[in-house]
């Protein structure tokens, strides 16, 4: 008997060429639709503000974003601006701050560049009171400090640089502008990493101004070989290490040169450390520098079983994500290769527990400038070097002048920790490897979505563009990234110096090299005019709202949002949409008197499963109750002895929390055996049997469209589209119109 198979086979080929369909779709999505917006677009389309003060070479890379006060200072070369970030076009200010003319002159003679290093690049803009602003430049190779008075409410503000307060900015500020630097303003202390000296070889992370009189500088001591060896340094950030406040620490991004084993070769290492914020140095040695410094390596790579793995060595930045715990952020980095033979950049995550698992782990010891680090093994001095001084701990050691002596010679030879941190995924969660771009910068917005909560990361790359990225975390804990958008938001192809997010007005403020621009976290209405487009472009920000795709806002309004982020399944979700119906019903063949399954499993435990028939002709839907032939079990429905009244729309809802939705909808047909058996391959071209020639032109048409070489995915997915469009277009009605006939000259 020939027939059955026949029947089944078309079945299966149908039910795996749709799977392959719907995922080519979501190919399609990521390569033809996902958005690649040039920046006159973006300024055309309004979603990306230029700051009109933007000009050509004026590196644009010092913000300082108050949302408290709605004000945001921008650092640039000569200039600070005083913007309102609700419209940063609306009465700016503009503050004048040259470097002198003499300095200018000498720094010319030095042989620097008189249009890109010689003037005075505003490096550090940082919050120090109510009225002040704390800023330095970097005075054309001569770093100068200042205070900045921010007085007045929006229109009515003004900035005044008190010149009675100019200072040196040495140990503050790098001399080269280009030069990485992190800085950051707590407690009126500044903490900086910097290069201390016109030829940038000596690199310190210290800790000045405070609170007078205490206004002593507190150093890495840069005499000691093993601590910073020409560090790069890319962040700083206070973070508290238990409920004690003696226990709060800075910590510490930087990449340095490292100098393990016997070889001269050099290579890059980056690097997670931290000293205590009551450090003030030693007694007798290390005085006015830090006795707390500890370094870890920090690892971000592609493990390759068996093999070498490629990791990504230089730091270029960091973002900490705020979580419940504020002891406990999530540490985001972008790294890039070293290797000149490709070039690739990555995303790791850290948690602070693994962070802080190394520092309290085994130290690092080296026997010799030619000897390698190995595990130090021996006696650990007490109290444990790099633990902060707290009397709660030990009442004879009340700050870190009474360390021992012991204590202080080991942390001189053994600031390195033995192991490294690596990856809470073990891996990147992103990577982009032989781009034109590599990535810069990194900021990262917690978005609620429908389902769950979503990190959307913008990466700034070196050719003035921006990239808007989830990774999503599946329950096999596979992760996929999904590039949700490419924005390319300066004209020249020069590096995104810095990014500022603000969740509050839903805003990025990007600076780079030729001007500052605020740009949209979303823009739903480019996914297309669709639910099933604006479902598999997978945004957290939107949702499909019954006419458009638009921001998505959790629990504002009780009507139902259409969003599938982590499955981006349109099917489920767009089915009574006019683009769901036809795109996404699948449909299912069965056989007269034969079993049928039809399989719906909610995601979730709790989830109520209700079935419903609409059966051809009828206006309403109809709940399905079970009977000794319809078993409703927890994987699906199950009809024994199928008959031709079962033919019809089935919609399997879930109901939770008094939400409903549509898992599934399936129209099933009943080919009733005769059909089957008339139906021999002779007969195959025949169009008038309408239920088997269905599938198999559909499969003659997924076959020609499949025909087309893989290599020109983007040629193929436009005319996968346009066709789309076009019988889209065609008329939805007589599409269904037809069906409607085909299936009553059956039930004739
Ligand atoms: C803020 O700091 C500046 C500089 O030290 C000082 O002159 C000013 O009085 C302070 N203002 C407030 C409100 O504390
Ligand atoms: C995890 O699940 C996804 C689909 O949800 C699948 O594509 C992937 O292959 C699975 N990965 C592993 C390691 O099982
Ligand atoms: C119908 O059911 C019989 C017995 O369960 C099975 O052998 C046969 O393959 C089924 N036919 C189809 C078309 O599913």
């Amino acid at each position: 008997n020939m027939v059955m198979p026949l029947a089944q086979v078309s079945i299966l080929i149908h039910r795996l060429l749709s799977m392959f369909v719907h995922i080519v779709h979501t190919m399609c999505l990521y390569v033809c639709v996902h958005p690649h917006l040039t920046s006159s677009e973006l300024i055309h389309s309004r979603s990306v503000v230029p700051f009109v003060g933007s000009s050509e070479g004026q590196r644009f890379e010092t913000v300082l974003l108050d949302e408290e006060r709605s004000r945001l200072l921008l650092g640039a070369k000569d200039h600070i601006y005083l913007l309102d970030p609700d419209d940063l076009n609306k009465h700016p200010k503009k503050l004048s701050w040259p470097a002198p003319r003499d300095r200018v002159d000498m720094c010319i003679l030095a042989g620097k560049n008189p249009l890109t290093e010689c003037a005075n690049f505003i490096r550090v803009l940082h919050s120090y009171n109510r009225s002040h602003v704390y800023a330095c430049g970097t005075g054309a190779f001569h770093p100068t400090c200042a205070f900045l008075e921010v007085k007045g409410h929006k229109e009515d503000s003004w900035l005044h640089l008190h010149s009675n307060t100019v200072e040196s900015g040495r140990l503050k500020c790098p001399f080269d502008p280009h030069q990485p630097f992190a800085s950051v303003l707590t407690d009126q202390y500044l903490y900086a990493g910097t290069a201390s000296d016109f030829l940038g070889k000596d690199s310190t992370f210290s800790r000045s101004l405070g609170p007078p009189p205490d206004q002593q500088y507190i150093r890495t001591d840069i005499s000691e070989d093993y601590w910073i060896n020409e560090g790069k340094f890319i962040f700083a950030h206070p973070i508290a290490d238990t409920y004690n406040p003696d226990d709060d620490k800075i910590y510490f991004f930087f990449r340095e040169a490292s100098r393990d084993g016997s070889t001269t070769d050099k290579s890059v290492l980056s690097r997670v450390a931290r000293i205590c914020r009551n450090d003030v140095g030693g007694l007798r040695s290390l005085t006015n520098k830090w006795t707390t410094f500890l370094k870890a390596r920090l690892v971000c790579s592609i493990p390759v079983p068996d093999g070498v793995d490629t990791h990504f060595d230089e730091l270029q930045d960091i973002f900490l994500l705020p979580s419940r715990d504020e002891r406990n952020p999530m540490v985001y980095g972008v790294f890039t290769t070293t290797s000149s033979i490709f070039r690739g950049s990555a995303v790791c995550v850290y948690n602070m527990e693994d962070i802080r698992a190394v520092f309290n782990g085994p130290y690092a010891h080296k026997e010799g400038p030619d000897h390698r680090w190995v595990e130090y093994e021996d006696r650990i001095p007490y109290p444990r070097p790099g633990t902060c001084p707290s009397r709660t701990y030990d009442p004879h050691i009340k700050t870190t002048k009474d360390f021992p002596d012991e204590v202080i010679s080991f942390i001189r030879l053994h600031p390195l920790m033995y192991r490294s941190v690596h990856p809470m995924t073990g891996r990147p969660i992103f990577t982009r490897i032989n781009t034109e771009y590599r990535l810069t910068q990194i900021v990262v917005d917690q978005v609620a979505a429908e389902d769950g909560q979503y990190a959307v990361m913008f990466l700034g790359t070196d050719m003035g563009s921006v990239l808007k990225v989830v990774s999503i975390t599946q329950e096999n804990w596979s992760t996929e990234e999904i590039i949700l958008e490419e924005l390319q938001v300066f004209k020249s192809p020069s590096a995104i110096l810095n990014m500022e997010i603000s969740s509050k007005q839903q805003q990025l403020f990007v600076g780079g090299s030729d001007g500052l621009v605020q740009v949209s976290l979303h823009r739903c209405h480019i996914y297309g005019q669709g639910c099933a487009e604006c479902c598999l472009a997978r945004d957290p920000y939107c949702a499909w709202d019954g006419t458009q795709c638009s921001r998505y806002i959790p629990a504002s309004k009780r009507r139902a949002r259409r969003q599938d982020i982590k499955h981006g399944d349109p099917s489920s979700h767009c089915w009574d949409t006019e683009d769901g119906k036809e795109a996404y019903e699948k449909v299912l063949y069965g056989v007269e008197s034969n079993s049928s399954f039809l399989e719906c499993v909610s995601k979730s435990q709790q989830a109520l499963i209700r079935w419903f028939i609409l059966k051809p002709g009828a206006d309403q839907r109809q709940e399905i109750k079970p009977d000794e032939r319809v078993l409703i079990t927890e994987r699906g429905l199950l009809i024994r002895w199928l008959q031709r009244s079962d033919a019809g729309s089935y919609f399997c809802t879930s109901q939770e929390h008094s939400f409903t939705r549509t898992l599934l909808h399936l129209s099933l047909h009943v080919l009733d055996r005769g059909q089957i058996q008339a139906h021999q391959p002779a007969t195959r071209e025949s169009s008038d049997n309408p239920p088997v020639t269905e599938p198999r032109q559909r499969y003659k048409d997924y076959l020609r469209r499949l025909s087309v070489p893989v290599r020109s995915l983007d040629e193929y997915c436009e005319t996968l589209w346009h066709k789309e469009k076009k019988q889209k277009q065609k008329g939805k009605w007589k599409h269904v119109q037809e069906l409607r006939k085909s299936r009553n000259r059956r039930h004739h």
